[in-house]
């Protein structure tokens, strides 16, 4: 039903320093400014990049990412209609979490590179158990919510 679908591919546009680490300053809005910040790491398997990472408790997980200018693209604005924003947590991590939603579930099966333990990241919101743990950002993403995007990098 989605024969048109092609793989999008997203690349790595700045390059950062191996385990380089930004304070964050309380720019979400949707964030208390007084939770919590936990430390974790983003490991973009495009080129590699792995990036510390600093967020607060209950912090949107694809902004975490914008924030720090990684890989991971939010197509549809967190409305649950694109997988540009897919992401692997750690079995952990995404056993903790509440379990996606319907529409969530329809739009991973779409994703490109599908993990057990993958999720929307602009479905998920940092929490305290994040401390230390690892999300891999997929090399390639799937973008079927904007037309005539050009792909960039490769698949494998
Ligand atoms: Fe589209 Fe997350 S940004 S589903």
């Amino acid at each position: 039903m989605h024969a048109h679908l092609s793989p999008r591919l997203v690349g790595a546009s700045a390059p950062a320093p191996s385990a380089a680490l930004a304070r964050f300053h309380g720019h979400d809005s949707d964030v208390d400014s007084d939770a919590p910040e936990v430390s974790f790491r983003f490991l973009a398997k495009l080129d590699g990049e792995d990036v510390a990472v600093v967020a607060q408790v209950g912090e949107n997980l694809l902004r975490v990412a914008q924030r720090y200018k990684l890989p991971l693209e939010g197509a549809c604005e967190c409305s649950i209609a694109c997988s540009t924003c897919h992401v692997i947590l750690e079995e952990v991590v995404f056993d903790s979490l509440e379990e996606a939603c319907e529409d969530e579930d329809d739009m991973l099966d779409m994703a490109w590179g599908l993990e057990e333990t993958s999720r929307l990241g602009c479905q998920v919101k940092v929490a305290e158990n994040f401390e230390g743990t690892v999300v891999t950002i997929p090399a390639a993403s799937r973008n079927f919510y904007v037309d005539g995007e050009v792909p960039r990098g490769s698949t494998h």
